[in-house]
This record gives C-alpha cells, sequence and structure tokens, in this order.
C-alpha cells in the first residue's frame, strides 16, 4: 500500500504524516515513513542544494533533473523494497509534485517532464491532497522558519501549483482525496485517519 501526501507550501500536509505515523504505529500497522526529495543519503544532499535560497541554477532543467535523480533512488531502495515486505508506506510528497511545481510552477517543456517522470513506474495507491488558500499557507510557512527556494518565490507560482493539483485531483479522482486544512489541526487529522483507515481496511490490513 503506497500513500502520498501532497499539497502546496505550508498546507499543513507535514504535521498530519507526523500524526498520522504516530497514530498508526501505535496501534501496531506495518508502516514506512519516508519523503521527497531527501528520502536516502545521497538525496539529503540534493534537497539540500534544492531548497538552499542562495542556490543558483545556470541550466532551465537542473532543477528537474536532480528531484528526478532523487527520486529514481529513492524508490529503488527504499520505496519499492518497502513495499514487497508489504508495509505501508507514507511518502511526504512524490511524482505529482513534480508536476505541479516543475511543470506548472515553473512552467517547463511538459513532454520532457511527464516522460522524466515516468521513469519511476510505480504510483500511489492513495494521494491525500491537503488543501489551504495560498496566503493561509505562506503565512503559516513565515511563522515557522526562514522561507526556502520555493516558498519564497511569488504568489503566481503558488497559484499554478495549487490550480494543478486541483487538475491532478480530478484527473486521477480514483486515488486523490482533498482534505482542506482551513480547519483545526484536530480535526483535519479525524478527517485524514478515517480516510487512511477505511483506505487500509479495504486492503485487508488490520491494526495487530
Ligand atoms: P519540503 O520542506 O519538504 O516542503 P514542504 O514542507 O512544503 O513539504 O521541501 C520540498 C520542496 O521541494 C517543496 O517546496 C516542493 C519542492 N518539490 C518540487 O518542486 N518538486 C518535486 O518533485 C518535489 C518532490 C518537491
Amino acid at each position: 500500500m503506497f500513500i502520498t501526501f501532497e499539497g502546496i507550501e505550508g498546507s499543513g500536509k507535514s504535521t498530519q504524516l507526523k500524526k498520522c505515523e504516530e497514530f498508526l504505529t501505535k496501534k501496531g500497522y506495518p508502516i514506512l515513513v519516508t519523503k521527497e526529495p531527501g528520502g536516502t543519503d545521497l538525496g539529503k544532499t540534493i534537497r539540500n542544494w534544492l531548497l538552499n535560497p542562495e542556490t543558483t541554477f545556470h541550466h532551465r532543467y537542473s532543477e528537474l533533473l536532480l528531484f528526478i535523480a532523487d527520486r529514481c533512488e529513492h524508490v529503488e531502495s527504499i520505496i519499492k523494497p518497502a513495499l514487497s515486505e508489504k508495509k505501508i508506506v507514507l511518502c511526504d510528497r512524490f511524482k505529482d509534485s513534480t508536476l505541479a511545481y516543475q511543470y506548472a510552477g515553473r512552467q517547463g517543456d511538459k513532454t520532457l517532464i511527464y516522460s522524466l517522470n515516468n521513469l519511476v513506474t510505480i504510483d500511489p495507491d492513495i494521494t491525500l491532497l491537503f488543501d489551504c488558500r495560498i496566503e493561509t499557507g505562506l503565512s503559516r510557512a513565515k511563522a515557522r522558519a526562514k522561507l526556502d527556494r520555493f516558498e519564497d518565490e511569488n504568489t503566481a507560482f503558488h497559484q499554478r501549483i495549487q490550480d494543478m493539483y486541483h487538475t491532478l485531483a480530478k484527473k486521477h479522482s480514483d486515488r486523490f482525496n482533498i482534505i482542506s486544512t482551513e480547519d483545526s489541526i484536530d480535526n483535519v487529522f479525524n478527517k485524514t485517519i478515517s480516510l487512511l483507515e477505511e483506505a487500509l481496511h479495504k486492503k485487508g490490513y488490520h491494526e495487530s
């Protein structure tokens, strides 16, 4: 079972992922929690370069290629082995982030980005899209730390990302669930965990 958490900056997805991890671990589900970029040792180095506001790329597609390299290594060394052990993998961002950020956000070439994205052939069983207004998300991001290279982009960039997430959610309505995070952390968590548990039970996973 492969579950991804997606959303714009400050959407609250990482907070919810942490709470889901605690809850599902306590209940004895066999879970593995990971993230992109930065799910492997190589990925941690790639992540530092990608997020550092001082990084300047000289080629239009260097950023995209680093995300793809991070994902290829992550999938082969962490995600696929965990799935073959029947673990429930919870991943903070995945292929939908590349479509939202590098295709819609950066306005890269569609054919190129889709074909590079498809170097990784697995797709999530379920995607939880944490959704809030861009202003809400950015004010949360500003309150928690210095803005990274993506958070520091202009509003039009964030708007293109959010629009793309909504488009993807419509296109892949079989796996996408939109959860509004314009609510308290606890209310959002209750919605998230009931969605997850229902999906896990359907797939035959039960607490132990
Ligand atoms: P992170 O701190 O994990 O962001 P957040 O807390 O919002 O999840 O940083 C990951 C950043 O990388 C985030 O701004 C989105 C961006 N990103 C892409 O642009 N493309 C991708 O394919 C992925 C996985 C992430």
